[in-house]
C-alpha cells in the first residue's frame, strides 16, 4: 500500500494554499465568460438550478474522488494511477485516466489560451478608451476586426502561454503557490468591487437577480440539463487530472470533504457573482442577454462604454478575467508537466517549456479558426476551435469523470480510503453512494445524449 506523505514535486504550504490553488483552477473563463452566456442562452433561472444540482450531486462527489486519488498517489495523474492500480492489484490500464486527462488538458489549453489572450488584449483597449460611447455595430466590428487578424490573436495567445509556462517552470512552491497567493485575493476583491459598481450604478440589480434566480420551467428541456452538466465538469476542472495533480501536493491530515465543499462553494459563488455583475449592465443598457460567446467581448464593452466610470471598471473587469484565466491555465499544464518531470531528466523548467510549447502549437489551430483557418473544418462543419472544445468538454471530461468515480469508489482499497478520509468517516457512505451510482449514471446519460 502506498503511504507517502510528500510528493517529489513539492507541496502546498498549507490547506488554505491548496484551497486557493484548486479554487484558482476552478474559477476561470468557465465562470466569467462561459457561465453567464450559457445562462443567458438557456433561459436564466432554470439553467442555474440545473447547474447547481449537477454541481452538488455529480461535481462535488467527483471533486472529492479526484483529490482523494491525487493525495493517495502523490504523483502526476498518470504515475498516481499506475501506483494506485498496483497497490490494489488491478490492471495498470486504469492509467488511461491520466493519459486521457493529459490529452484533454492540451486540447482545453489550445482554445483556453486563445480566449484568455482576447481578454488580455481587452485590458489595454478598454483602458485607452476604445469603447467609450461605442455603438453596438461598432463594438461588433471592432471585435470582428480583432479576431480576424491572425497576428494579433496569435500574439496575445503567445503572451498568455508564455506567462503560463513561466509560472509552471518555477515549480509548485515558487511558481504556482506564489501566483495563487496573490492573484486569488485580488480576484475576489475585484469581483466584489465590480459587483458594488454594477449594483449601485445600473439601477437594474434586481432585474439581474430575477433573471438568474427565477426558474421559468417552460424553458426547461433536456438540452439545458446537458449543457448544465458539461458546464459543471468544466467549471470545477473535473475529469482531466488537474485537481488530481493538485491533490498530490495537499498536506495530509485535513478533511477532503470539507476542502472540496469549500472549493465548489467558492467556484459557484464566483459564477453567480459574475452573472450578478454582467446582467444588470446588460439590462441597464437595453442589450441582449442571450448574446452567446460574444456577451463578454461585444455586449459588455458596449455597456461599459455607456456608463460613468466604465473605462476604469471595464479595464478592471478584463484584468479580473485575465487573473482568473492564468490561475486555471497553470493547472491545465500541471498533469503533463509533472509526468515529464517524473519520466525524464529534463527537470521542472525544461519540462514546463516542452509541454507548454506543445500546447501553444496546438493552440495555433484554435487561434487560426477565427481568421485564416475559419474554413478548415474537421467534422460537421466545426472549426478546429469548436472541435477541441466539443471533444474535450463533451467527451473526454465526462468519460474521465466516470472512470475517476468508478476507480475511487469501486476499486480503491478500504484501508486506503480510510487512510485518506479518516477525518471524513461519517461522509463515506454518502460519498460512496453518489460516486458508485448516481454520478456515473448521470454522466452516462449526458454522454449518451450528447453523442447521439
Ligand atoms: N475550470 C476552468 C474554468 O472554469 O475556466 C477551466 C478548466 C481548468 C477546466 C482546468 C479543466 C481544467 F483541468
Amino acid at each position: 500500500m502506498l503511504n507517502r506523505t510528500e510528493s517529489n514535486h513539492g507541496m502546498w504550504s498549507s490547506r488554505l494554499m491548496f484551497i486557493l490553488a484548486a479554487a484558482g483552477s476552478a474559477v476561470g473563463l468557465g465562470n466569467i465568460w462561459r457561465f453567464p452566456y450559457l445562462a443567458g442562452e438557456n433561459g436564466g433561472g432554470v439553467f442555474v438550478l440545473a447547474y447547481l444540482v449537477c454541481i452538488g450531486f455529480i461535481g462535488l462527489p467527483i471533486l472529492i474522488s479526484e483529490i482523494l486519488l491525487g493525495r493517495a498517489g502523490r504523483q502526476s495523474p498518470i504515475g498516481a494511477m499506475v501506483a494506485l492500480a498496483d497497490s490494489v492489484g488491478v490492471s495498470r490500464r486504469w492509467s488511461v485516466i491520466g493519459w486521457m486527462g493529459a490529452l484533454a488538458g492540451f486540447m482545453i489549453l489550445s482554445f483556453y489560451g486563445v480566449i484568455a489572450g482576447w481578454a488580455m488584449a481587452y485590458v489595454p483597449s478598454t483602458l485607452s478608451g476604445t469603447f467609450v460611447s461605442i455603438s453596438a455595430i461598432e463594438a461588433e466590428r471592432s471585435f470582428e476586426a480583432f479576431i480576424s487578424d491572425p497576428w494579433q490573436v496569435v500574439g496575445w495567445q503567445s503572451l498568455f502561454m508564455l506567462l503560463t509556462i513561466f509560472i509552471a517552470a518555477r515549480g509548485v512552491g515558487r511558481g504556482l503557490e506564489t501566483t495563487v497567493r496573490y492573484l486569488m485575493p485580488a480576484l475576489f476583491g475585484l469581483l466584489i468591487l465590480l459587483l458594488v459598481y454594477s449594483a449601485v450604478t445600473t439601477g437594474e440589480f434586481i432585474a439581474g437577480l430575477t433573471f438568474l434566480f427565477q426558474p421559468d420551467f417552460s424553458r426547461f428541456n433536456t438540452d439545458s440539463l446537458i449543457t448544465a452538466m458539461g458546464q459543471a465538469f468544466f467549471t470545477l476542472s473535473l475529469g482531466m487530472g488537474a485537481i488530481m495533480a493538485y491533490g498530490a501536493y495537499m498536506p495530509k491530515g485535513s478533511s477532503i470533504v470539507g476542502t472540496a465543499t469549500t472549493i465548489a462553494l467558492l467556484d459557484t459563488t464566483v459564477a453567480l457573482m459574475s452573472g450578478m455583475v454582467i446582467f444588470p449592465l446588460v439590462f441597464a443598457n437595453g442589450l441582449e442577454s442571450s448574446a452567446g460567446p460574444g456577451l463578454m467581448f461585444i455586449t459588455l464593452p458596449i455597456a461599459f462604454g455607456q456608463m460613468a466610470g466604465g473605462q476604469i471598471f471595464g479595464t478592471l473587469f478584463f484584468v479580473l478575467v485575465t487573473f482568473a484565466a492564468i490561475t486555471s491555465s497553470i493547472s491545465l499544464l500541471e498533469p503533463a508537466v509533472a509526468w515529464v518531470v517524473e519520466k525524464t531528466k529534463l527537470g521542472r523548467a525544461r519540462s514546463a517549456m516542452l509541454v507548454g510549447v506543445i500546447a501553444w502549437a496546438l493552440g495555433l489551430g484554435s487561434a487560426f479558426s477565427f481568421n485564416i483557418g475559419s474554413d478548415w473544418t474537421i467534422a460537421n462543419g466545426m472549426t478546429f476551435f469548436d472541435t477541441m472544445d466539443y471533444v474535450s468538454n463533451n467527451i473526454l471530461l465526462p468519460l474521465g469523470g466516470i472512470l475517476i468515480a468508478v476507480f475511487a469508489s469501486w476499486r480503491l482499497g478500504q484501508d486506503q480510503l480510510l487512510n485518506e478520509m479518516s477525518e471524513d468517516r461519517a461522509w463515506i457512505p454518502v460519498w460512496r453512494f453518489l460516486t458508485r451510482f448516481l454520478a456515473p449514471a448521470g454522466v452516462l446519460i449526458v454522454f449518451v445524449v450528447t453523442i447521439f
